[in-house]
């Protein structure tokens, strides 16, 4: 269902559909992460943008090619450097031992897709190596503010802590939040923040 097709049709249009300011959790915390990072589905690249104006190195991985030229015209319209790979994360391989974090907004995928990424992911960090995860939770459910209409691709404390078991979490908790992120995500919401340390 939310397929490449799906999300190309939803970026089809000239607007950002998440705006282009940063998601507030990432700038909130972005002062621990390190280069280079790699950023799950970035989409339209506003927290690629965002990371890359304070200097850091991205790479932005997202299904959708459409999303990810509006992200290259974002970066050049703030004249800087962001590297975008065309990629689903169902195959994805990210190289071991490599970046300095990775960032996961609103980068919701099924379990089966999870169960195969994310232990390559917790080997992609370096020591020390930090991920900044937001998800909405399962109890989004019941709310039309956004986030896939299926418990599976939701994600829950319990979740996070059982599906990242070598990180440390630094932050792990489930909030309701204000949302305001262009008209994809507006309103009341429910998330899951994560933030997990690489020992
Ligand atoms: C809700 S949007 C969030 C975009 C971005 N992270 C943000 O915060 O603005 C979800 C993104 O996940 C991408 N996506 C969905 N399934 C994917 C997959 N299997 N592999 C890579 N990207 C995927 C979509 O193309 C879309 O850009």
């Amino acid at each position: 269902m939310y397929d490449e097709a799906f999300w190309n049709k939803r970026y089809a249009n000239r607007d950002y559909l998440y705006g282009t300011e940063p998601n507030s959790f990432l700038a909130e915390h972005y002062s621990l992460l390190s280069s280079p990072v790699l950023s799950l589905s970035e989409g339209e690249g506003r927290n690629a943008v965002f990371l890359a104006a304070r200097g850091f190195e991205v790479v932005g991985v997202d299904i959708s090619g459409v999303a990810l030229e509006k992200a290259m015209r974002l970066a050049e319209s703030f004249g800087v450097e962001i590297t975008t790979v065309v990629a689903d994360l169902a195959t994805f391989e990210p190289e071991e031992n490599n970046y300095g974090s990775v960032i996961a907004i609103s980068a919701h995928l099924p379990s089966r897709v999870r169960n195969r990424l994310y232990p390559l992911l917790e080997r992609s960090l370096k020591r020390d190596g930090i991920i900044i995860l937001e998800a909405f939770s399962e109890a989004q459910l019941s709310r039309t503010t956004g986030g896939p209409k299926d418990a599976d691709m939701l994600m829950t404390v319990e979740k996070l802590q059982r599906e990242f078991p070598n990180l440390e979490p630094v932050l792990l908790r489930e909030v309701e939040r204000e949302v305001s992120e262009g008209s994809g995500h507006t309103g009341m919401a429910s998330v899951v923040q994560f933030i997990g340390r690489k020992t």
